[in-house]
């Protein structure tokens, strides 16, 4: 990040101040205000942060113009391509691709840590067997801290944080797996060593005492895809939630429990769900899109068209190109054939013919076909943002390191314009 020689110009109250601009290394440009409010008494307001950055950060970079996505310089394109998830999580979290034995000694640790402590599983005792996974994943995040020590955030060392990250990233998998098994009243199916991460984490899903499940490629190949484009994408509603809480010195179990809470909501991670159940109504109606286009476009009500628009993306996310593809070769391979899918297809050629969504850049996002492939692979639709959130988890875990190590790191604490009551003094009850 450079000190670009050019200042902004502030001028408040008829005095101007000069504020440094500081450029990023794809060109972005940002007015450094960190004196604004000593400097004029005034702070900025921004509803929703649609002009602020939060931080300076090397880890992904995304032009919502020309929809490009990269991971520490690498196109998600050629990573979803030629890339594994595990070596991409590596990738996100430590900066660089990993070496041979770098990758083998990950993928390994990972292994070591599969397990739950076997105390864990009496927690599962306690759910319903309806309850949301979402719920689940975040309680038991949380609790691992309960059973697995954290990082000594007063003298944090490599050693530590190499465990955390490992022991998160295997362990989401078992808990997910438990919870599908607890809602379905099957036994949970342990880890294996002999199988890879995502293997592995199907095996636990759809294996039972009286069912080996056969893991075709195809599914493996489809899933690393989704798990991969899925991993990072900046300052996004649950990473930044990952930074906010890290920033007051909470361990990870607990920012990345807070990551998974914010990625729950239907205008985030839980769109995925919310689409498929969107997909499914136009469907048992027939297949009206032209009926949900128009009640998206209606303002009297909060119906949104579900994966569809970003605030980042004014072209076609370049997640969803993929994702839409891999949908299309997916269900070939298996030989399903998806009425969903063909409604989808529909439901986006309309909306980009449509003035509405024209006008307003509205495009399908990572969220419009990623259901497609989670239920042909046989993934119950409450599970869809469980999958997210296992995909997202090298990247909330890559901002938290990033934002710890960063040089002066502070607190996050925004400020505020008060619009309430002037002061006032104090009724008696027996005056109100
Ligand atoms: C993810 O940030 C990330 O990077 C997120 C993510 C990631 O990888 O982490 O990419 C993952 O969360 C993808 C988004 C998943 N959510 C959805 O698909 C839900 C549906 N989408 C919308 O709710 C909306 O598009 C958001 C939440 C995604 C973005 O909202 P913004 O940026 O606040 O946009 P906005 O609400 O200001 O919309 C601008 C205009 C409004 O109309 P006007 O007031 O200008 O008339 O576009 C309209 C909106 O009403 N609009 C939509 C719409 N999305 C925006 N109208 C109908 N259907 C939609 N989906």
């Amino acid at each position: 990040m450079d000190q670009s020689q050019a200042n902004a110009k502030v001028v408040v109250d008829g005095n101007t101040f000069e504020l440094p601009v500081i450029i990023g290394t794809e060109g972005e440009r940002g007015i450094d205000i960190s004196k604004l409010r000593s400097l004029t008494n005034y702070v900025t307001f921004d509803h929703g942060f649609g002009n602020t950055s939060n931080c300076a950060s090397a880890i992904t970079f995304l032009d919502g113009e020309s929809g490009v996505l990269r991971y520490r310089g690498y196109p998600i394109e050629q990573l979803a391509e030629q890339s594994s998830f595990i070596e991409t999580a590596y990738l996100l979290i430590y900066g660089e691709l990993p070496n041979s034995d770098q990758l083998r000694h990950f993928s390994e640790s990972f292994t070591e840590h599969s397990m739950l402590h076997e105390d864990m599983k009496n927690f599962f005792d306690g759910y319903p067997s309806t309850a949301h996974p979402m719920a689940i994943l975040a309680s038991m995040v949380c609790s691992l801290s309960a059973y697995y020590p954290g990082i000594d955030m007063l003298n944090p060392t490599k050693e530590d944080f190499d465990r955390i990250v490992v022991m998160l990233m295997s362990k989401v998998r078992t808990i997910v797996a438990f919870a599908h098994k607890k809602s379905l009243g099957q036994p949970f199916v342990y880890p294996r060593h002999d199988l890879e991460y995502i293997p592995n984490f199907l095996n636990m899903l759809f294996s039972s005492p009286t069912h080996q499940y056969k893991i075709y490629d195809e599914v493996v190949q489809a899933l690393k895809v989704l798990f991969i484009l899925h991993a990072d994408h900046e300052q996004n509603c649950s990473t930044s939630t990952v930074r906010l809480v890290g920033s007051s010195w909470a361990n990870l179990y607990a920012s990345i429990t807070a990551g998974i809470c914010a990625l729950w909501g239907p205008l985030h991670g839980g769109a995925n769900e919310e689409v498929i159940m969107m997909l499914e109504q136009m469907y048992r109606e027939g297949g009206d899109v032209d009926k949900y286009i128009s009640m998206a476009k209606d303002k009297s009500s909060r119906f949104r068209l579900m994966g569809f628009g970003h605030r980042v993306y004014k072209s076609y996310d370049p997640r969803a190109k993929i994702i839409k593809k891999s949908a299309h070769d997916l269900l070939k391979k298996l030989g399903i054939h998806d009425p969903l899918l063909e409604i989808a297809v529909k439901l986006e050629e309309k909306a980009l013919a449509d003035p509405y969504f024209i006008e307003r850049n509205l495009y399908p996002n990572v969220d419009f076909y990623s259901g497609i492939i989670y239920k042909a692979i046989g993934i119950p639709m409450n599970m869809f943002t469980v999958m997210f959130a296992i995909a997202r988890l090298p990247g909330w875990i890559a901002h938290w390191k990033e934002m710890m190590e960063s040089p002066g790191a502070k607190i996050g604490r925004p400020r505020q314009i008060y619009v309430g009551m002037n002061k006032r003094d104090y009724v008696p009850i027996t005056k109100r």
